[in-house]
């Protein structure tokens, strides 16, 4: 095959114009340091977008992977695997829920969630409770399901006409709630804490309305635990603190430690929705990835990965909230174990090409947000060198807006 140069120009030529790559080749990753082909290292602060939560090279990731490439790559849902079916057990005990459906994406777990709630919602006889529910400024993935229930424009713009029976609630909007949910709703999607929203919890009185409406309308809540999930906001999930107590819950990114894997996890009350037949994929549940997902959760409960995600995690609050008395660009941060979102006054992306200079990979989401999603293993000297590179960023931009001033 012919050699092709890895460059912006050879991008433009080969690729879909539907992403914006940073202007870095990366080929390898040591812990949460990301190295460029010309062997400069990023301190990466969102993990392969909230993926790697052991960060890069961990020896229990690699071998659980290698030893199961070496023995089954791939078999398919026509054959039982041990991978799966221990994964499967694990979930279950972490979640108290009963049924695992596996696929290879978050927006692919979207879709089982919707087509369940759907189908659960018609075997009561009633054909009109087909209505699925969002919250507003959230983020569910991009296949026509997800994106139906996704909030952004940009996301949307286009490729209409989305999926029927769909509809928004204003987010932590309690009347909004009140007047949307009703007979014909089938399912209301949360995202505890939004993401690509830009770091936003659901309030817990949010919550409470949203289960005594569940009481009154019999519709499910689905978690979507995306972003969210395995351990990134201090507890394995983020509903837990609230009491959400969810009839469904979707799982991806970080689940299968790198590799593509899904999970949708279901309670008792959508056990037997799906039956031989209605729902599946050739490659969701692959054994390389469950195996992956094994090892990546077995290492987060023996490091004590989710309790140092909290101390990191109000570390870098605390940091951040001294920088915001010094620099006024910062207006506020929100911050829930390591999913952290920095408010700035003005659009964030810059940001974004500032630290790349200095070498720290971080990420602008919802127009002013900087995001924060670093590998669950970050150290306090690594947050703390990333708190001392938004310091100087900050400064600078403060001097060069003083300067400009001066010689106007
Ligand atoms: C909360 C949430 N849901 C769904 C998705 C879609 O996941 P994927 O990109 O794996 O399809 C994402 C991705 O960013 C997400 O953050």
């Amino acid at each position: 095959m012919k050699k092709v140069a890895v460059n912006q120009e050879t991008e433009q030529e080969l690729f879909f114009h539907n992403y914006a790559r940073l202007p870095i080749a990366v080929t390898h990753g040591e812990g949460v340091w990301l190295v460029s082909d010309n062997g400069t290292r990023y301190l990466d602060m969102i993990s392969g977008i909230g993926v790697n939560a052991l960060g890069y090279g961990d020896q229990r990731l690699v071998e659980a992977i290698s030893t199961q490439t070496s023995k089954l790559i791939h078999a398919s849902n026509l054959f039982m695997m041990e991978p799966q079916f221990e994964l499967a057990a694990k979930l279950l005990s972490l979640s108290g829920l009963s049924k695992v459906f596996f696929a290879n994406s978050g927006t692919e777990a979207i879709e089982a969630a919707i087509k369940i709630a759907r189908k659960w919602a018609g075997l009561a006889g009633d054909t009109d409770k087909k209505e699925v529910l969002s919250l507003s400024n959230c983020f569910h993935g991009r296949t026509y399901g997800a994106m139906s229930l996704t909030a952004k424009p940009k996301y949307v713009d286009g490729f209409e006409p989305l999926l029927a029976g769909t509809g928004m609630i204003a987010f932590n909007d309690i009347a909004d709630l009140e007047a949307r949910v009703s007979e014909k709703t089938a399912a209301v999607f949360i995202e505890v804490v939004q993401g690509e929203g830009g770091i936003h919890r659901v309030s817990q009185s949010f919550i409470d309305r949203l289960k005594e409406l569940r009481e009154q309308y019999n519709f499910l809540i689905i978690a979507d635990e995306i972003q969210s999930g395995c351990g990134r906001t201090g507890t394995f999930f983020s509903y837990t603190p609230l009491n959400a107590d969810p009839d469904l819950v979707c799982l991806a990114k970080p689940l299968g430690g790198g590799l593509p894997l899904s999970a949708v996890i279901g309670s008792e009350k959508v056990a037997d929705v799906l039956t031989y037949g209605n729902h599946g994929t050739t490659f969701g549940g692959n054994p390389v990835a469950c195996a992956a997902g094994i090892a990546m959760i077995k290492a987060i409960e023996e490091d004590n990965l989710i309790k140092h995600a909290v101390e990191i995690g109000t570390f870098i609050h605390d940091a951040v909230q001294k920088l915001a008395a010094k620099h006024p660009q910062i207006l506020e941060i929100r911050q829930y174990g390591l999913m952290v979102g920095i408010t700035v006054d003005k659009e964030a992306k810059p940001y974004v090409g500032k630290a790349l200079q200095k070498q720290v990979l971080i990420n602008a989401t919802s127009i002013n947000v900087i995001r924060l999603l670093p590998p669950l293993t970050i150290s306090k000297e690594e947050a703390q060198h990333c708190i001392t590179v938004l310091d100087e960023i900050f400064t600078e931009e403060t001097a060069e807006q003083t300067k400009a001033e001066a010689s106007c």
